[in-house]
């Protein structure tokens, strides 16, 4: 994209600030591609990874295993009720791929070929490779490869900030969940329902209502399609709970987890499945009924030594609490927010907010700029000492989710001022 002729070069990082090459200090309100848990240059993350960097770099789980990722794999099931065995991958999209083959070979295993078919939800995210991207599909994102995408069953998703014309919004989640219910009642090859867990991320930060995801699970329960969730954005503590699927009361066939596993310090993505799909896949070799998936470094000791470290950290530090109770910093600047008059709605949970800028509240028109919203934002972001990485209209803040009270009301203070400054600009 010509607007982006060069790039800042990050060369330090500690907590929650970035420092590039010329000593410029910003708040990383993207947590590195909402990834990071403990902010930056952790030191015991930091010597998790270069204790095992001694020992064995990489040895692969091709007929082997190794002692981190076997401890790794005990702790993603001690968090994960309803899972049974984990399938290590090293980034969220192969993590969701993953997931796909499981669900779709799942029903050939157990004698069921003609069950095919996916369902998702509109404006869904799972990644870019292009199974991923077939269950997902957020337009401007996918709309170039639309030919090369398998076909999905897509059912709308509630959005409160933009109700269809007659509905109120139980109504309008009580039709979403109608059509899903009249298409499975009468489409019976339906192999798998996959959503993102809690709230749709890059898909405009759509916060699910309450009771919504456990709906769809019934319904899955109810007409027997394998229900796959993906927490790779949403979980360990993004929208304030370890899991979402037990916030949600909505235990998933398969979860795919992914970004905050390691701290947001290396690669590593996880697929787990119950103890009915596991079993489908075991049998004697000449069945062929196992899963043809490995990457190269599925399974890297170093990246399961630090989400090991990740997981103590969660439990000594009682992350998830301090989440709850930091995260209440965002309902105070609710206000301020909304008296700006680009402020069309907020929207946030946990340590996520998406705030969707309009230049028309009444009409809720996007607003426009002549570069892209995003370019506006992170030149001006910076200026304010925030990295900033926007969602067509939407300021997203995803910090690291470790910050503290302190280092978040000086991140929505700075969010504010950007935000008035860009108002400035564009009015
Ligand atoms: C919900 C969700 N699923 C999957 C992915 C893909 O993960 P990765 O970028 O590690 O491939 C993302 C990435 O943003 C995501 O938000």
């Amino acid at each position: 994209m010509k607007e982006w002729d060069s790039f800042p070069s990050i060369t330090k990082g500690k907590g929650i600030w970035l420092i590039d090459s010329e000593g410029n200090k910003i708040i990383d309100a993207v947590g590195s591609m909402w990834c990071n848990v403990w902010g930056h240059s952790n030191p015991q993350l930091v010597k998790a990874i270069t204790n095992q960097s001694k020992k064995i770099q990489h040895s692969s789980l091709f007929n082997l295993t190794n002692e981190p990722v076997e401890q790794l794999a005990d702790n993603l099931i001690k968090i994960s009720p309803g899972m049974y065995r984990v399938f290590f991958s090293d980034n969220g999209s192969s993590a969701m791929e993953i997931a796909i083959k499981m669900a779709l070979q799942y029903w050939k295993n157990i004698g069921e070929p003609n069950k095919t078919q996916i369902a998702t939800v509109e404006n869904g995210y799972h990644g870019d490779t292009f199974g991923a991207m077939s269950v997902g599909y957020v337009p401007e994102f996918f709309e170039k490869f639309k030919k090369q995408l398998f076909s999905t069953v897509q059912f709308p998703v509630p959005n409160k900030y933009r109700i269809p014309k007659g509905f109120n919004f139980s109504d309008y989640q009580n039709d979403c969940l109608d059509k899903i219910e009249k298409r499975f009642s009468k489409q019976d090859n339906i192999a798998a329902f996959i959503m993102e867990s809690g709230a749709q991320m890059a898909g405009g930060v759509i916060i699910y209502p309450k009771g919504f995801q456990k709906k769809i699970r019934d319904l899955c329960k109810k007409h027997g399609v394998l229900f796959v969730l993906d927490e790779i954005a949403t979980g360990f503590g993004r929208l304030g709970s370890m899991t979402q699927y037990q916030e949600q009361k909505s235990i998933p066939d398969i979860v795919a987890y992914g970004k905050m596993l390691t701290g947001g310090y290396l690669t590593m993505a996880a697929t787990l499945a119950n103890k009915k799909i596991y079993d489908s896949f075991s049998g004697e070799f000449n069945e062929w009924k196992h899963l043809f998936h490995g990457h190269t470094y599925t399974g890297n000791p170093m990246a399961a030594s630090v989400a090991n470290e990740n997981f103590n950290m969660y439990q000594k530090n009682n992350l998830i609490k301090k989440i709850q109770s930091t995260s209440k910093v965002f309902t105070d600047y609710y206000q301020r927010l909304s008296e700006i008059d680009i402020v069309g709605d907020i929207r946030h949970k946990g340590m996520l907010m998406g705030i969707e800028l309009v230049s028309d509240k009444s009409k809720k028109t996007p607003i426009r700029t002549k570069k892209s919203i995003n370019k506006v934002f992170f030149e001006e972001g910076r200026k304010h000492g925030i990295y900033f990485r926007t969602l067509g209209n939407i300021v997203m803040l995803v910090p690291p989710l470790a910050i503290t009270e302190k280092e978040l009301n000086l991140l929505l203070d700075r969010t504010i001022k950007t935000i008035e400054a860009v108002r400035t600009k564009i009015i």
